[in-house]
């Protein structure tokens, strides 16, 4: 009997609650805090940017919260996503370990987004929100949001970091077809916008650039709400489907995995895949490794500071507890758009301090040789952040054949990347550069953070 490549599950098994970590894990994360007071932040403080719902969800300690019938109707669009058994890879490098990959890709805009993008559409719909505004840097979250909007009867504006809006110019196209609007950023369209770029006229833009312009636009007007793709607990939450349908397709497999593996921008597809699993083990289950792979160019979990700070560069959000390279810092224009971001999520970094996980940083040529061995085994060519998760789990699979060891890898491959042929072309033709960024400029930006006393 041949073993199956592909695990699949009916509609009908798709998950009916996400999972919220908060409730297992053995300490509670440090609280947000209020820039000005210093004081832990209430839902009236963030009740100009989110509807009620999204925030009471960002508090909650109830291990499992319901995904409304609407969501799970626009989620069976593409869920439940396949895991497949990586074979063939698994024999091009020799290994005797088995390499499971859950696949994100197969969902409208291309990646994990949708996962969070349309329950934030549903709840701000039902708020009576009418604009949602938001940042992106691979332009898949903005695609993402532009989608949900549209079946939510939402007006979308996305600010799309300057650099990927030049490198690929048909992510705008597709948002456009779903109706929203798309402007590169730092843009003249507000304040914050037309300060940086009065300083710097050719700025390549970053995460946290574009989501400040977001958030500028969002306090300004009622009917207009922020979404954000990733960081926050609430996103994180949204995106556990990922892990508890490969736990349930594992299962099928006869597997469990010794090692989880996963790419983190701000860390929402690494904690979907990754959670479920880790809350199993909290509670007495089997402890996998569980390995955060982030870019050489941007490694806040790796190199960054575990402290307070601001998510946005123009300091607008509230301050939060995380593993940040100074949200001055401009990260370098490498292709891994996605992964531009100076700070990590807050959950993220607590588990990291708690030992729950490991990170490792790789350089974009390292990934990229990756992601083109996966797609020439594999068949799917991956998003340039995935290649992130599949050179982590390529890595593992190297250490078991070195140690003799047939364990069980999972990984998360959280987008394709059909959007970014030019980096693969430039790969190609030798021409992509392992940026490296500055090293005084990250001195500065973490000598700039904000200075907030421990709690006693
Ligand atoms: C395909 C893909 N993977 C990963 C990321 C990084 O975000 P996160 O760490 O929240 O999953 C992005 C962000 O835009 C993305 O587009």
């Amino acid at each position: 009997m041949t073993t199956p490549t592909k695990f699949l599950l009916q509609e009908s098994q798709m998950p009916k609650y996400w999972y919220n970590i908060a409730a297992d894990l053995p300490k509670a994360p440090p609280p947000v805090l209020h820039p000005g007071t210093l004081q832990p932040v209430g839902p009236d403080d963030l009740a100009p940017l989110f509807p009620m719902e999204l925030i009471l969800q960002e508090v909650s300690t109830e291990r499992e919260i319901e995904i409304p019938e609407p969501v799970r109707e626009i989620y069976r669009l593409w869920r439940p996503s396949p895991l497949f058994r990586a074979h063939r890879l698994e024999k091009a490098l020799g290994t005797p370990a088995k390499i499971f990959y859950k696949y994100e890709g197969v969902s409208p805009a291309g990646s994990h987004k949708p996962n969070t993008a349309v329950p934030q559409a549903f709840y701000n719909a039902q708020a009576g929100t009418k604009r949602l505004t938001t940042e992106t840097g691979a332009g898949q979250w903005g695609t993402s949001l532009s989608f949900a909007g549209q079946l939510f009867g939402l007006e979308v504006l996305v600010f799309q970091v300057r650099v990927s809006y030049d490198q690929k110019p048909y992510r705008r196209a597709v948002m456009e077809t779903y109706g929203a609007r798309c402007l590169p950023s730092p843009s003249t369209e507000t304040e914050y916008g037309r300060r940086v770029l009065a300083q710097r006229p050719d700025h390549p833009g970053s995460l946290g650039i574009a989501i400040s312009e977001a958030v500028e636009l969002a306090a300004q007007r009622e009917d207009t709400k922020y979404a954000l793709g990733s960081v926050l607990n609430h996103v994180l939450l949204h995106q556990t489907v990922i892990g508890l349908e490969a736990m349930e397709q594992l299962q099928m497999a006869d597997a469990w995995p010794d090692v989880i593996v996963g790419a983190t921008g701000g860390g929402s597809n690494f904690a979907g895949i990754a959670f479920p699993f880790i809350g199993h083990a909290l509670r007495g289950g089997a402890r996998p490794r569980v390995v955060a792979v982030e870019p050489a160019a941007c490694p806040s979990l790796t190199r960054g500071k575990y402290a307070y700070d601001f998510g946005d560069t123009a300091h607008l959000t509230p301050l939060t507890k995380m593993h940040t390279l100074g949200s001055t810092f401009t990260p370098p224009p490498f292709h891994a758009g996605g992964l531009r971001y100076h700070g990590m999520a807050p959950l993220v970094s607590h588990l990291k301090e708690l030992g729950l996980i490991e990170a490792v940083a790789y350089t974009q040529t390292q990934c990229f040789e990756a992601g083109v061995l996966f797609a020439r085994c594999e068949g799917i060519v991956p998003a340039p952040e995935a290649n992130h998760a599949v050179k982590g789990a390529i890595e593992e699979a190297l250490r078991c054949k070195r140690e003799g060891r047939s364990e069980t890898i999972l990984f998360n491959l959280c987008g394709h990347g059909h959007f970014d042929m030019a980096a693969y072309q430039k790969y190609f033709a030798g021409e992509l550069k392992d940026e490296t960024y500055d090293e005084r400029e990250l001195a500065m930006a973490l000598a700039g953070l904000p200075s907030v006393p421990e709690p006693v």
